[in-house]
C-alpha cells in the first residue's frame, strides 16, 4: 500500500475551498433525473450533459475531484479527449463509483447490503480488485462505496450494521491496494419519519462499527480515506425539524464523537435530498463554528450540486447548464471556509 500517495490524494480532495462533485450516477438513476426533467436517455445522452458539465469554465477553483460511473470513465469530451484524461488535464481528479449496488438483506425485510466484492458475471462486473488496477490505469485515484441504512421499526439491525460496515472496510482496503483513496459512505437514510434523535443513533452506529472493522479487521490506513456521512436530520416525514443549527451542531458533535480518534483523512457530506440551499448552509455553518476537529469538513454533492444544472440542461441548454452549477460550485466553496450568506444567492 502506498501511504503517501493515498494520503497527497485524499488530502488534495479536501484542499481548501473545495469538495467533490458526485457525478456518479448509475445508469438506471441517471436516466431518471433526465426524464425527470422531461429528456429521453441514452447512452449519448448522458455524456453529453455530463461533458457539457465537467467543461463549466473555472469549476477547478471549487471542485477538486469527480466520482464518475462505469460508463462515464470510458467515454469522452465532444473533441474526443477521454474524460478521465481531460478532468486530469484541469487539476481535477477523476474518482469511479465501484460498488454495484445493494441487494436485500437475507431475513432482514426492508434492509440492504451492498455489493460489488465478488465477480458478477451475469452483470459483466469483474471482482473489486481487478476493477480497481483498471480505474487506476484510466487515471482514477479515488472510489466511493454507498451503504444505504434505512430506519424503521426495528431498524437498522444490527446485523445491517454489521454487514454493511464489513463491506465498507473490505473495499476500502481493496481500493487502497490499488492505489485508490476510498471514500467511505455510510448513508442513514432520510426517508420516512424518524427523529433526529433515531437518526443521530443510527449514523453513530454505523460510523463506531465501520471503524471497527477498517481498523481491526481490514488495516485500512484511515488518513487516506475519507469518510463521507449524512448529516444529523429528522426524516423527511417527522414533523419535528431541527433548525440548520442544530444540525450543523449535531453533526459536528456526532463526528467528533465517533470519528474523532481515527486520524481520517477527510469528511466529505453527501447532500441526501436536502434543498441546495440547506446542503450549503448546513457546511456554512459547520466551518463557521470555530469548533476544534481534526478534519477539513467538506461537500460530496450530487443533486445539491446539479439539480439546477439539469434543469437548465433540459429548459435552457448548455451555457445556462454551466452557470447554474457554477454558482452552486462557488456557493459551497464559499461554505467551507463559512463566508456563504444568503445575499449571495
Ligand atoms: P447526493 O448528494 O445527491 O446525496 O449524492 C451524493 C452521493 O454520491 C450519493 O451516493
Amino acid at each position: 500500500m502506498d501511504k503517501a500517495l493515498l494520503e497527497a490524494t485524499a488530502a488534495a480532495l479536501v484542499a481548501p475551498g473545495k469538495g467533490i462533485l458526485a457525478a456518479d450516477e448509475s445508469n438506471g438513476t441517471m436516466s431518471k433525473r433526465l426524464e425527470g426533467v422531461g429528456l429521453e436517455s441514452s447512452e449519448e445522452a448522458r455524456r453529453a450533459y455530463r461533458a457539457n458539465l465537467f467543461a463549466t469554465p473555472g469549476c477547478e477553483s471549487a471542485i477538486s475531484g469527480v466520482i464518475l460511473y462505469d460508463e462515464t470513465i470510458r467515454q469522452n469530451m465532444d473533441d474526443g479527449t477521454p474524460i478521465p484524461d481531460y478532468l486530469t488535464s484541469r487539476g481535477i481528479i477523476p474518482g469511479i463509483k465501484v460498488d454495484t449496488g445493494t441487494i436485500d438483506l437475507d431475513g432482514y425485510p426492508g434492509e440492504k447490503v451492498t455489493k460489488g466484492i465478488e465477480a458478477e458475471p451475469d452483470n459483466g462486473w469483474l471482482d473489486l480488485g481487478t476493477r480497481c488496477t483498471e480505474y487506476f490505469d484510466m487515471g482514477a485515484r479515488f472510489a466511493k462505496w454507498r451503504a444505504v441504512i434505512t430506519i424503521g421499526q426495528g431498524m437498522p439491525s444490527d446485523t445491517c450494521i454489521r454487514a454493511n460496515a464489513d463491506a465498507l472496510a473490505h473495499y476500502a482496503r481493496i481500493c487502497q491496494d490499488s492505489g485508490l483513496v476510498p471514500i467511505i459512505e455510510p448513508e442513514v437514510l432520510m426517508s420516512g419519519t424518524h427523529t433526529d434523535q433515531e437518526c443521530l443513533e443510527a449514523t453513530s452506529r454505523i460510523l463506531v462499527q465501520t471503524w471497527e472493522y477498517c481498523m481491526n479487521h481490514y488495516g485500512v490506513h484511515l488518513p487516506g480515506a475519507l469518510l463521507k456521512p449524512n448529516m444529523i436530520i429528522a426524516g423527511d416525514d417527522c414533523p419535528n425539524q431541527l433548525s440548520r443549527e442544530e444540525v450543523a451542531r449535531k453533526t459536528v458533535e456526532c463526528l467528533t464523537s465517533h470519528s474523532g480518534g481515527t486520524g481520517l483523512g477527510g469528511v466529505v457530506f453527501l447532500s441526501g435530498g436536502q434543498s441546495d440551499e440547506d446542503a450549503t448552509d448546513h457546511l456554512n455553518l459547520m466551518n463557521a463554528m470555530g469548533v476544534d476537529h481534526p478534519w477539513e469538513l467538506s461537500y460530496s454533492y450530487g443533486r445539491a450540486l446539479q439539480a439546477a444544472a439539469l434543469k437548465a440542461w433540459a429548459e435552457e441548454g448548455a451555457e445556462a447548464s454551466q452557470a447554474a452549477f457554477a454558482h452552486r460550485a462557488k456557493m459551497n466553496s464559499l461554505a467551507r471556509s463559512g463566508d456563504w450568506n444568503i445575499s449571495l444567492e
